[in-house]
């Protein structure tokens, strides 16, 4: 994972970061990164693939069990999701992240602000810039849209109006079946899952764009991080970059592992508050993003979390003798300030018997 900075980047002026400044014939010192290379990257063969998991399958609680407690990863079909709805959502990212710089910065995220164009969260705690643009949609997207399309907002609007209740349901699916596959029973799950139904979801939405690059073995497109929902569903279109970082086992040492996109499928990764929940069952899973010397990127990340009032901690009947809750309960709210305060410190601020802030 690369080493937090000597100098955090602080108030990056956005201009910096426009498209037209993504047209180097060269990395710039601004986006070249070092220790991209702490661990070996290897490619998604035999057995460093990622499972594949159709949410047909008869035996589906079993096999996210043994994909969780092996990768804390999977990639999903049979879901639902109808491929019409991602080839208009993709087309609408493209229409945004298109726009000229002048027309996005109008949609600029405010100091302090989750919602709208700019930089990705963690960039504040690197000295270096990633090659990426990226667009947080959180509540309505309406204000921000306007700015973006004056004449023709509502376009945008209903495909992610669309796409936000359907995945908040196939989201809400699977914390199900994943505290099933923790052997919780249905009664377990009614009496202690934060979310009772999915229009209870707290959830956000990360459109990424990742312009091609001259020399994509000195950038990153998103720097290593876990996230700090309960689960996150990623979309990438047809062009690879998601990495995750595989613990070291009987088949090799620490390493990134490619998930290559699979077409209508999603990658669900487990977050830090479901690391909270389970009590360390399953653990959130650092991933990040790579570019592409030809290929233009793109990816959304849904993300699916507590209602905002309520508070997560590990689940009664996940802790023992043998371990006790290891985490105090925290909102997605607060645990969202701690990581922008912390970043990948932010876990360990939580544990009982640590905590220090
Ligand atoms: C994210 C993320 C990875 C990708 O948005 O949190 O991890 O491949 N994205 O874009
Ligand atoms: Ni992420």
């Amino acid at each position: 994972m690369p080493s937090l900075p000597e100098k955090p980047l602080s108030n990056v002026p956005l201009q910096l970061h426009q498209p037209k400044n993504f047209q180097f014939d060269s990395v710039p010192e601004s986006h070249a990164w070092r220790d991209l290379h702490d661990h070996p990257t290897v490619d998604p063969i035999g057995p460093d693939t990622v499972p594949l998991i159709d949410l047909t399958d008869p035996k589906l609680t079993a096999k996210i069990s043994k994909a969780c407690e092996e990768w804390d990863v999977f990639q999903i079909t049979g879901h639902g999701v109808q491929p019409d709805l991602l080839t208009r959502l993709e087309a609408q990212i493209h229409r945004l992240f298109a726009l000229s710089a002048d027309r996005k910065l109008k949609a600029a995220k405010s100091p302090g602000d989750v919602s709208g164009y700019g930089l990705v969260p963690i960039s504040s705690f690197f000295s270096k810039l990633m090659w990426s643009e990226g667009f947080t949609i959180s509540g309505s997207p309406l204000h921000h849209a306007q700015k973006l399309w004056p004449d023709d907002y509502s376009s945008f609007c209903d495909v992610v109006e669309e796409f936000d209740n359907v995945m908040r349901q196939l989201g809400n699916k699977l914390l199900h079946k994943i505290l099933l596959s923790l052997g919780l029973s249905k009664e377990d799950i009614i009496r202690a899952c934060p979310v009772r139904d999915w229009h209870d979801m707290s959830a956000a939405v990360q459109l990424n764009s990742y312009p091609p690059c001259p020399d994509p073995d000195r950038t990153i497109g998103l720097a290593a991080h876990t996230d700090s929902s309960f689960l996150t569903l990623l979309y990438q279109n047809s062009v690879s970059g998601l990495q995750i970082l595989r613990s070291k086992d009987h088949t090799g040492p620490m390493r990134w592992v490619t998930v290559p996109p699979v077409p209508n499928t999603f990658t669900v990764n487990i977050g830090d508050l479901m690391h909270v929940l389970s009590n360390v069952r399953f653990r959130s899973v650092m991933h990040r993003a790579m570019v592409n010397p030809a290929k233009h990127r793109i990816s959304v990340g849904f993300f699916c979390g507590p209602p905002m009032d309520v508070k997560v901690g590990p689940i009664n009947k996940l802790t023992g003798p043998e371990r006790g809750p290891v985490y105090r309960p925290v909102t997605w709210q607060e645990y969202q300030r701690l990581r922008r305060k912390l970043f990948d410190k932010a876990l360990e601020a939580i544990k009982i018997g640590e905590e220090i802030a």
